[in-house]
């Protein structure tokens, strides 16, 4: 039998958990639990991860947690458990399926439009990497990092579960249009790994576009792959296409870890009345299910639930108003009972129970990610992030005295806007701007020559930053200034 690691969470979590737990239970679902110390209580005991070394161990060694939402202390100075443990143990990928859930009214499914959109969602990278410095008391900045492997493992994994599930279109939502070496990356990586699937039909939708199209023909959309942010704001508003967070599940899939939980939170406004929507938490459940293999139990399960939906049956916070709402625990019994009966709409096939296929492996060290693409590397220039109140042109008197005999002075600009050598007077400044040093004679510059000019115009600034200007083989690696 699989043994899985269980976390029941805060708030609502050890409701709702214990609810989809016994209709597990009343299915004969072959799993075993090894419950594991994480969430609020750990963090007020004083683990600053929000779990004990055993939790880890335990997760680390079984390779899957079903866990119930977690609180993250405020104003503790202590990060997301939630985020955390999805980066500590990269699970890249997190899956979210969107699907019209009969019974759970909705514009759309008055309208009778169906609903059934999966969205991959970067998991690890982007500014979930919480990488910010203020550089000057006006002025913060956030690092965002897309890398192409933690891109392709990503996409890779978006398209092989398209493939599988019979998808007919896979979408790649960006905004490379503007950031074009971060989501142009993204986007790179989503057409290299299309290739491998030409049955497949691949495409791409800049992200404000992708969210008009989703409200007004989410008929239209199957799989949508998409960095962390966008993922994160899209997947919600997928949620509120199909009836909001209670019906949103979610998996988080590693390559050796998987970590399957409902989207929503600990509901603190509910919690400890016992009548919190199980729901979200037992549509993540299934893809647990699905993930060890037991696809005849999910899909038997899965069949119970969509026709207690169908028959009416609801918890407080969705359906018939004028019909009287179950408790947690009445709602799980009215999903056991319903065992063996199919709805009338998207009826789960009976399938044979499938080999357990799932593997654990024991890392020794950290796995590291090279790229398979070898350029030559050279340093072109360097971008110098400086505090200043003086306007562009005194600015640039000043740096021209500092290029020496190798740099020349490119540009000057002020959040991305060029403001020497040409500008407008219209565009309005703030105290810390981007002056851009490149080789005189396009020569390679080496890291010496940049410490030496940022020494030098240290004497009349303050340096707040530096980035090198890179070339990667005949592409110049960084991007130039709106106007330049
Ligand atoms: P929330 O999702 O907990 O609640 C938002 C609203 O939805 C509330 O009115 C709540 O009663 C309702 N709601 C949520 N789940 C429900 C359910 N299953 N049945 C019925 N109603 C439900 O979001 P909120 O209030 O922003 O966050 C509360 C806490 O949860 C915070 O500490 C937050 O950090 C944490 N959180 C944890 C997550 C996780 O563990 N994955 C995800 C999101 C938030």
């Amino acid at each position: 039998m699989t043994k899985i690691a269980v976390a029941k969470g805060d708030g609502i979590g050890p409701e709702i958990m214990d609810a989809v737990l016994s209709i597990f239970q009343a299915a004969q679902v072959p799993l075993e639990y090894e419950f594991v110390d994480m969430g609020k209580w750990v963090f007020d005991k004083g683990f600053s991860n929000g779990m004990t070394s055993e939790a880890q161990q335990t997760i680390e060694n079984l390779g899957i947690l079903f866990k119930g939402p977690m609180e993250t202390p405020k104003g503790k100075g202590v990060k997301s458990i939630n985020v955390t443990a999805r980066k500590t143990w990269n699970t890249y990928a997190n899956k979210r399926v969107f699907q019209t859930l009969h019974g759970v009214d909705t514009v759309f499914s008055k309208a009778g439009i169906p609903i059934d959109v999966t969205i991959v969602r970067e998991n690890i990278e982007d500014t979930y990497g919480g990488v910010e410095h203020m550089l000057t008391p006006d002025v913060a900045l956030s690092r965002r990092f897309i890398t192409r492997p933690g891109s392709m493992q990503v996409i890779k994994y978006a398209f092989e579960m398209a493939s599988k599930k019979g998808a007919r279109r896979i979408t790649c939502g960006h905004k490379a249009n503007i950031m074009k070496l971060t989501d142009g990356l993204f986007l790179e990586c989503f057409y290299e790994v299309a290739k491998n699937y030409p049955d497949l039909k691949a495409d791409d939708v800049i992200v404000d576009d992708l969210c008009m199209k989703l409200v007004t023909r989410p008929d239209t959309f199957d799989v949508v792959v998409l960095t962390n942010l966008q993922g994160d704001i899209v997947s919600d508003l997928c949620a509120g296409l199909v009836g909001g967070l209670g019906f949103a599940p979610s998996a988080n899939v590693g390559d050796h870890i998987s970590i399957f939980e409902a989207v929503h939170g600990t509901a603190p406004d509910i919690a400890g009345k016992g009548i919190a929507n199980p729901t979200a938490l037992l549509l993540s459940g299934f893809s647990l299910l699905q993930h060890v293999g037991l696809y005849d139990k999910a899909n038997m399960i899965e069949n119970a639930l969509l026709y207690t939906l169908e028959s009416g049956v609801r918890t407080g916070d969705f359906g018939d108003r004028s019909k009287p709402a179950m408790n947690t625990v009445e709602f799980a019994n009215a999903v056991v009972k319903n065992f063996g009966k199919k709805p009338e709409h998207n009826p789960k096939p009976d399938m044979a129970d499938h080999a357990i296929s799932c593997t654990v492996f024991n890392l020794s060290k950290n796995a590291m990610m090279e790229s398979e693409t070898h350029v030559s590397e050279k340093i072109n220039g360097v971008d110098l992030f400086i505090e200043s109140n003086l306007q562009p042109q005194e600015i640039a008197d000043k740096c021209l005295r500092h290029a020496g005999v190798k740099f020349k002075l490119v540009n000057i600009s002020n959040r991305g806007t060029q403001v020497w050598p040409t500008g407008s007077k219209f565009t309005n400044l703030v105290n810390q701007y981007n002056v851009r040093f490149e080789s005189i004679d396009e020569h390679a510059l080496n890291q010496q020559d940049v410490i030496g000019l940022y020494v030098s115009l240290s004497g009349d600034f303050r340096v707040c930053s530096l980035e090198l200007l890179n070339t990667f083989g005949d592409k110049k690696a960084y991007s130039l200034a709106q106007g330049q």
